[in-house]
């Protein structure tokens, strides 16, 4: 499949939201939303009431990663507002099937992240249940970290979980992508890319994103078959 690129509003400018969503629009695939709670992370960014505002702002569909305890309670509600894709964390869901369940229900896709410490196989036979399976390559919490690239191997993990599964879940990786490690997560196998820095840092977003889709592509062409 093609690159799916997901510009996040992490490094964008919060009190211009909008301006940031239209910056992309056009050349993203999605506008991905860190959803931060002070708990499961050290760090808080917004919630709902912001992800509703965002949701009248822009046409992208955004994907809700979650990075927030009890996210068996909250991620419906992101869903029903209408959240394109939400994204739970298997280290704090108590029942990841049931919430993966819920979200679907609205008609969103819903997502599975693993922090960096995380196992893959334990989540295995839940694939079926999911849309798409976040490698996290930061540890979750803050934007502009470096890119830790022993996920690599994490990430071609993940493919070929998803190839053996017949299923058309979707890889993503988020933290610390730009220009030199999208080329080498897209040759590890994911398919969904998330990137902070490398977009709204850059003097101007669309190109950024445009650059990093290209190199991404370049890269998948590389895959084995
Ligand atoms: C980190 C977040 C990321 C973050 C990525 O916990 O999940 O989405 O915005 O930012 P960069 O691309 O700057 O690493
Ligand atoms: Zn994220």
């Amino acid at each position: 499949m093609a690159a799916q690129l997901a510009p996040s509003i992490l490094a964008a400018d919060f009190a211009r939201l909008a301006d940031a969503a239209a910056a992309v629009a056009g050349v993203a695939d999605w506008l991905h939303i860190d959803v931060m709670d002070n708990h499961f992370v050290p760090n808080l960014t917004l919630g709902l009431p912001v992800v509703q505002s965002l949701l009248a702002a822009t046409a992208l569909p955004l994907d809700c990663h979650l990075m927030i305890d009890d996210p068996d309670r909250w991620a419906p509600g992101y869903a029903e507002a209408g959240a394109g894709s939400v994204t739970i964390h298997a280290e704090a869901a108590a029942d990841p099937v049931a919430t993966a369940r819920a979200i679907r229900a609205t008609g969103a896709r819903a997502g599975l992240a693993v922090k960096p410490g995380t196992a893959l196989t334990p989540y295995a036979d839940l694939l079926a249940e999911f849309d798409l399976l976040l490698v996290m390559t930061v540890e979750p919490g803050f934007g502009g970290q470096a890119f830790i690239a022993e996920m690599l191997p994490k990430v071609a993990r993940a493919r070929s979980l998803v190839q053996g599964s017949g299923l058309a879940v979707w890889v993503q990786v988020d933290g610390g992508i730009d220009a030199e490690s999208i080329e080498r997560c897209a040759e590890a196998g994911a398919d969904v890319f998330v990137a902070g820095s490398a977009v709204y840092g850059a003097a101007d977003p669309a190109a950024a994103v445009t650059q990093l889709r290209t190199a991404a592509e370049r890269a998948m062409r590389r895959r084995p078959a």
